[in-house]
């Protein structure tokens, strides 16, 4: 079986696109990246990707009246690189539900909180106004509603009480960078089921488990 063919996409700084890069390049791993899109022209993530020789694209959001039209962009290169998993690095457009039912099961995002608490954005704010004593990240498939969908992994990172936004994004950014590329790996060995809506992984051993574990607590 050849490799997961993956397209990545971007709006910033792109130190998750990075993670999954530095895990393409390593032996035997079971996906490649095959192009890097990103909506802002000046996204720092553009020069990972070209500097691992990986096709960039930028659809710049701003140069289209409709969503619709955007999208349709945003697949035209997807397409044209044979991608069969999206992966949302930081990409900061909200995707409508045609482009997300176009995708399902095959479009997953990182959001850098213990989904479903502190959806949206200003996470690491959110969860120090709640005051949470544990906090992390988690990879999840994309569904209709903004970060919502079946959970594939998670890691969790205690919150000091001296923890501002900063100090904590730096903590959960550790674990973000651990979980995404053991997420595709795992989806790219073909382990991962979606049972009612629940992520399943399978085993060596043929048996199915609900949720795979990266706590580090
Ligand atoms: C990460 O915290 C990710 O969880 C969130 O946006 C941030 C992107 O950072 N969705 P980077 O561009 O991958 O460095």
């Amino acid at each position: 079986m050849g490799a997961l063919t993956v397209g990545v996409l971007i709006s910033g700084r792109g130190s998750n696109l990075q993670a999954l890069i530095d895990a393409a390049a390593t032996p035997g791993y079971p996906a490649r990246l095959a192009v890097v899109i990103s909506n802002v022209p000046s996204a720092a993530g553009l020069a990972r990707a070209a500097k691992a020789g990986i096709a960039t694209v930028v659809v710049d959001h701003k140069k289209f009246q409709m969503r619709e039209a955007f999208e349709a962009e945003v697949n035209r290169a997807l397409d044209d690189a044979g991608v069969e998993l999206v992966c949302l690095a930081g990409f900061m457009r909200l995707l409508s539900d045609s482009f997300v039912r176009h995708w399902r099961d095959r479009l997953i995002n990182i959001h850098p909180s213990l989904l479903p608490a502190f959806r949206g954005l200003h996470v690491h704010e959110q969860a120090l106004a709640a005051g949470v004593r544990i906090s992390g990240c988690t990879v999840h498939y994309v569904r209709e509603g903004v970060d919502d969908g079946p959970i594939l992994a998670q890691a969790a990172v205690p919150v000091a009480p001296t923890d501002t936004p900063e100090t904590l994004a730096a903590r959960v950014l550790v674990q973000e960078h651990r979980i995404y590329p053991l997420a595709v790996r795992l989806i790219a060995e073909g382990r991962v089921r979606i049972v009612e809506e629940k992520v399943m992984i399978e085993e060596e051993d043929g048996s199915a488990v609900p949720l795979f574990n990266t706590a580090t607590l």
